[in-house]
């Protein structure tokens, strides 16, 4: 049996406690709601789950896919599946960590060598550990990782050190984890949904972003910047859920078929990564605009500022760290 079929089944007894007593299987049509837009890998797979599920209900269940912020930003999509005015939602980890601190151990700079780490991380029996609080804590039921690429940085000016970004205003997606890490460095990090980034770097509102290469390269953003930064200072987990009230209405078979389905599919997207992710990079190099490699040591101190904040935020930060040890 390989582990990702064994952590399955151990999240799936888990998931089954959490909701209590069975109810009778109802058919259902589930909205699921994503901030990515309709072409992305993420809502390709929330599209790929709805199909399954309905087949393998023999269409008691459908899934409605709401992509692009149709249903309200990613905190206010939360909130809907804490209500249960919303079923599910794939998620970036980043939005649930702001309700959840120890789920901020995923952002410790450098903490997966390559993307094809940060896959392992994401499917070790520690992360998928993390998952157990949701429930309590948010309101949401976590059935397992996918993921977006390494984070990188696109500048409007001219990057050769961090001096370069000191005081400028850097997009960051909003939470607290990455915003600690550019205040330790000394830029202006400047929260701001992905919808609205676009916009925000080609008209100047910001100086910089911190970004996956999918989108630098699908979305062009490089072609409003003099400088793409290869950092790979993070990984960007994202996570499928369900809201709690929804899953206590649902039947040991439903729940069972939801978490599985859901969690395979969320999952594939860490495939997705893992195969193109350097060719996204490659990509954006070979546009011939600045690009510059850097590793740890171009962060300096904020590293270790980093590292000293999250040990106090997050209680999961050692264990990950082994996690991420062990499957170097
Ligand atoms: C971002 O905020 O940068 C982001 C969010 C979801 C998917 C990819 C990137």
């Amino acid at each position: 049996m390989n582990m990702y079929i064994k952590s399955l089944m151990g999240a799936a007894a888990t998931m089954m406690a959490i909701g209590g007593g069975a109810t009778a299987t109802m058919a259902k049509e589930f909205r699921l709601g994503l901030i990515t837009p309709p072409p992305h890998i993420w809502t390709k797979a929330a599209e790929a789950f709805g199909a399954e599920l309905s087949e393998k209900s023999d269409g008691a269940h459908e899934v409605t896919v709401f992509p692009a912020r149709q249903l309200g930003n990613e905190a206010e999509m939360l909130q809907q599946l804490q209500t249960g005015a919303l079923d599910m939602a794939f998620m970036t980890v980043a939005e649930v960590s702001n309700r959840a601190p120890d789920l901020g151990a995923f952002y410790a700079p450098y903490l997966a060598e390559d993307i094809a780490h940060a896959g392992r991380i994401l499917r070790t029996d520690t992360a998928r550990g993390l998952l157990d609080d949701l429930p309590g804590k948010v309101g949401v039921v976590g059935v397992g990782y996918g993921m977006a690429g390494l984070r990188q940085i696109v500048s409007r000016d001219p990057v050769a050190t961090a001096e370069d970004l000191q005081g400028k205003k850097l997009r960051i997606t909003p939470f607290d984890p990455i915003l600690d890490f550019y205040n330790a460095l000394g830029a202006a990090p400047t929260p701001m949904p992905l919808p609205a980034v676009y916009d925000a770097l080609a008209n100047g509102q910001v100086d910089a972003i911190d970004m996956d290469a999918e989108l630098i390269w699908k979305l062009k953003y490089y072609e409003h910047a003099d400088t793409v930064v290869q950092s790979n200072h993070m990984m960007f987990p994202m996570v499928g859920l369900v809201s709690a009230k929804v899953w206590k209405g649902m039947s040991d078979d439903d729940r069972a078929m939801v978490a599985d389905l859901m969690a395979k599919h969320v999952d594939s997207s860490i495939d997705s990564y893992v195969e193109k992710d350097e060719a996204w990079l490659k990509q954006v190099e070979e546009t011939g605009t600045n690009y510059i490699v850097v590793g740890a040591d171009f962060f300096g101190d904020a590293i270790s500022e980093w590292n000293a904040t999250w040990s106090e935020k997050s209680s999961a930060l050692d264990d990950l760290r082994a996690a991420a040890e062990e499957t170097k």
